[in-house]
């Protein structure tokens, strides 16, 4: 490719031919404002550059109009100037017309503080609003159980579009009309809640303003604390505990586990449980129901279920596929049954006063634990004043809002520990929270189960890391057992089209996680979650598996222990009852 030499602010740059204006002053150490620009929205190459915004505008030599920096091409001998009076008049404007019509309630936004808009307005000095319009009056869509929609506070960048269409190809969201009436919405104008979408929360996670943000359930859980009657237990996701010390200004990717038990604590939580506990005993589910259909010519390859927008995804857009799925829960809505069971039975607490709430990296988990068949415990206690297995879920940012709203000293906290029975969680339910860690976590187990033999070595390397599509094969006694593991629903439907095209048969178990680079990159958690954010929170998923002294799910003992006292045995009775679960074919609406 040629190269193009050009001047920015007075300083000469050489970039290969096609680079854009920005790029090029980005290589000559100018950094040019940008508000709808967007590169990488997760794993693969993704470029947003529609030229929405016009805040990358910049002056070029012999042009009457200013050009859109991000997406316009560098040409030879062009003289570019970034700083101009005329550019900064016109950024200030553009940003003002955003502003114009937008509901600007910053102090009770949810965006406040983490807004790019308001981020913006500030960088680029903006003191006033000149254009006085008419304010943008849409109904605001709370139809999900885990997006809420604002088009009032839309400024039309269409991010969202290019997450929901591009990286998880669901193509749920559309721009629909013109000037003033223009809105970005749910296909055809319908609730969220009556489209495809899976409630993956990626959109949410790009969106620059409150237009897309998952929905608040804290004080939901600050009035069941209160409740003298309820007995509130949480439950904490793989992913969070290497997420949820960013917002406190803890480097990306600290563990920040025991400080996160000590802030449940504070909080009032009458105990504090892990997921890990629960990802430990899906492992065991799982994988023994893999060894199932492996011996018994089961349906294979089987999928693995932990991610409530991937199951959503397989419903909506191959629920032919759907004998594929495993039939466990996810960790969540395994914890949740075994709360209002097993736990309380040796605690003596009506299950009907047990209250669960979970902290999740994830939207889509808020749709899952609403799902009507989510109500296991009701039916082994046959009472219907049992109603959810999961009360409520928290995402990872909701759980930061109420740290913050308690007054916590979250970065200086004491490490506590777990509360027993269900805390205790190995390394391989830690990297559940990273693409092709449920993969790795039922391999280390699959494989001793099998083989009875030792594993030679833990690290399963080939399923790790942020390529989209990855694959590993282990012998176990004679069989080798094939398995793919992708991340982002983009790379899950290139999966399931093979499938659907009758390849893949010979592999034998695939994970799917809907979120670039699994849970760590959930729509739940801290924004802002780029491509490197997510790498430095996978390095400290692994490296809390390295220094966790079990790492494989069936040597957790307290995973052993409800085996021995209350379930008995994996895929028997009481599993079938608490443990697994059926889905639903959607199709197109
Ligand atoms: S979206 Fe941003 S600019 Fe708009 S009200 Fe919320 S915080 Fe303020
Ligand atoms: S939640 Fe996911 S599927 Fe739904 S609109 Fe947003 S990106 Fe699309
Ligand atoms: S909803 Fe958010 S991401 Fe989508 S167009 Fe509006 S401001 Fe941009
Ligand atoms: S960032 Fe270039 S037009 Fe918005």
């Amino acid at each position: 490719m040629a190269n193009v030499t050009l001047t920015i602010d007075g300083q000469k740059v050489t970039v290969p031919e096609g680079t854009t204006i920005l790029k090029a002053a980005e290589k000559a150490g100018v950094k040019i404002p940008t508000l709808c620009f967007l590169e990488h929205v997760g794993l693969r190459h993704i470029k947003h550059d529609v030229g929405a915004c016009r805040v990358c505008v910049v002056e070029v030599e012999g042009k009457k109009d200013l050009v859109s920096s991000c997406n316009t091409p560098v040409e030879e001998g062009m003289v570019i100037r970034t700083h101009t009076p005329k550019v900064i008049a016109a950024r200030k404007l553009n940003l003002e017309m955003m502003l114009s019509d937008h509901h600007l309630d910053c102090p009770t936004c949810p965006k406040n503080g983490i807004c790019e808009l308001q981020a913006i307005c500030a960088e680029l000095n903006v003191r006033q609003i000149r254009p006085q319009g008419e304010k943008k009056d849409f109904p605001i869509d709370d139809s999900s159980p885990s997006i809420m929609r604002n088009p009032n506070k839309c400024i039309l960048c269409q991010r969202c579009i290019t997450a929901c269409k591009v990286l998880q190809t669901v193509d749920a969201l559309e721009l629909y009309g013109n000037g003033f009436d223009a809105v970005v919405r749910p296909k055809g104008g319908l609730p969220l809640i009556e489209t495809q979408c899976v409630a993956c929360g990626q959109c949410a996670l790009v969106c620059p303003t409150a237009a897309i943000v998952e929905k608040d359930d804290t004080w939901k859980v600050w009035e069941a604390i209160a409740d003298p009657n309820k007995h509130v237990v949480v439950q904490t996701a793989p992913a969070t505990h290497v997420t949820i010390g960013e917002a406190f200004g803890l480097p990306v990717g600290t563990d920040i586990t025991g400080k996160m038990v000590a802030a449940l604590k504070r909080l009032g939580f009458d105990a504090v449980f892990d997921t890990n506990w629960s990802a430990d005993l899906t492992i065991m589910e799982e994988g023994y129901e893999l060894i199932h259909r492996i011996k018994n010519n089961g349906v294979l390859p089987q999928f693995t279920s932990c991610s409530p927008g991937w199951i959503k995804f397989v419903e909506e857009f191959y629920p032919d596929l759907i004998p594929h799925i495993s039939s466990c829960k996810s960790p969540q809505q395994m914890l949740g049954p075994i709360a209002k069971t097993y736990y309380a039975e040796k605690k003596g607490i009506n299950p009907e006063n047990i209250f669960v709430v979970s902290i999740m990296p994830c939207t889509a988990k808020k749709y899952e634990a609403a799902r009507p068949e989510m109500n296991a415990a009701s039916k082994y206690w046959n009472n219907p004043n049992i109603t959810r297995d999961v009360d409520v879920v928290l995402t990872s940012r909701e759980l930061i809002r109420m740290i913050r709203e308690a007054g916590i000293d979250f970065a200086n906290l004491p490490d506590e520990k777990y509360d027993p029975i269900m805390g205790e969680g190995t390394g391989a339910a830690q990297i559940f929270g990273a693409t092709g860690g449920v993969m790795e976590a039922a391999l280390r187990t699959a494989y001793e189960v099998v083989t009875g033999k030792t594993l030679p070595r833990l690290d399963f390397e080939d399923v790790r890391g942020m390529k989209d599509i990855k694959e590993a094969s282990v012998n176990m006694n004679g069989v080798t057992v094939k398995v793919l593991v992708a991340h982002s629903l983009g790379a899950a439907r290139q999966l399931m089209d093979k499938i659907r095209a009758g390849e893949l048969k010979d592999y034998h178990f695939i994970e799917i996680m809907a979120c670039p680079g699994g849970c760590i990159g959930g729509g739940g958690q801290p924004i802002p979650t780029t491509v490197e954010e997510r790498e430095l929170r996978i390095k400290g998923i692994y490296e809390r598996d390295k220094k966790l002294p079990i790492r494989k799910s069936h040597e957790n003992p307290e995973i052993q222990a409800i085996y021995k006292e209350f379930l008995k045995e994996p895929l028997g009775h009481k599993s079938h009852q608490l443990l697994h679960t059926h889905y639903t074919p959607r199709g197109k609406k």
